[in-house]
């Protein structure tokens, strides 16, 4: 009699194929691979490719959830498939379902354009813009300083949060979950000398105030950071600098103003 409490030693893997040579619309395949308590979604792809098909197409690069190219949608969730088991994700049947990053146009297989994920990561200036007084060895910068950023640094810009925002779904012009957070870094960042030019930006028709508030970033973030946090600050960050602006613009409205006398 065969023993009920054996683990399944081999897994169904269903990928989403799109071949634009030859495909007018992506289609699903089915793969048999083999299962260990070790396998990754990744080694399952790996297997895939060396062992039976070739053609299938996927990044990866650095497979220790480090350099971000492995950002698939598994089961209907964004991962870093490098770092997913595959026993984990197996449903009743030892079936996973792999498909590429939502809302983005698919190049080929689970490869997906990242065009505009890029375009709006450049547009917030993601690079420090230091003072003329750049000391000689370090900038010293306070415990409670590194603190306020809340780990934000430690995003490896993978797009999971990026293609799992509704706002995206929606517009390619929108800054987009990852962008906001490099600003918020920068915006947050003592040594930065243009805080202002970017809250600036930030405040406009595409940036902070576009996030409906969902959290989709938040769940998708395989390092556990807090993107919508982030733009929070930042809209409380560019109200302020509204207010000042606004206040400024109206006290300047009447320096010229010639002083009336006293009767
Ligand atoms: S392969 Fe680098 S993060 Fe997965």
């Amino acid at each position: 009699m065969p023993d009920s409490n054996q683990q399944p030693t081999t897994a169904i893997v269903r990928i989403q194929r799109f071949n634009p040579d030859v495909d007018k619309k992506p289609h699903m395949q089915d793969f048999t691979v083999p299962l260990t308590p070790g396998t990754t979604i990744l080694d399952a792809l790996h297997q895939i490719k060396t062992e039976q098909d070739g053609s299938l197409t996927f990044r990866r690069s650095c497979r220790h959830a480090i350099c971000g190219s492995c950002a698939m949608n598994v089961n209907g969730r964004n991962v870093l498939v490098c770092k997913t088991p595959l026993a984990r994700e197996l449903d009743k049947q030892g079936c996973v379902t792999i498909k590429p990053l939502p809302y983005l146009p698919i190049i080929k297989d689970l490869v997906v354009d990242r065009s505009s994920f890029w375009e709006q990561y450049l547009r917030v200036k993601p690079w420090l813009i230091p003072p003329d007084n750049v000391p000689e060895k370090e900038f010293r910068v306070s415990p409670e300083e590194v603190e306020a950023l809340h780990n934000a640094e430690t995003c490896i810009m993978c797009g999971a949060c990026y293609s799992s925002c509704q706002v995206i779904a929606m517009t390619k012009h929108y800054v987009g979950p990852h962008a906001a957070l490099k600003a918020f870094l920068r915006v947050l960042d003592p040594r930065d000398t243009a805080p202002a030019e970017r809250l600036a930006d930030l405040a406009g028709g595409d940036g902070v105030y576009r996030c409906h508030t969902i959290f989709n970033c938040i769940d998708a973030c395989p390092k556990n950071l807090n993107p919508t946090q982030a733009i929070e600050t930042l809209r409380k960050l560019a109200q302020k600098r509204q207010a000042m602006e606004e206040a400024r613009q109206e006290r300047q409205k009447t320096l010229a103003l010639p002083v009336k006398s006293e009767e």
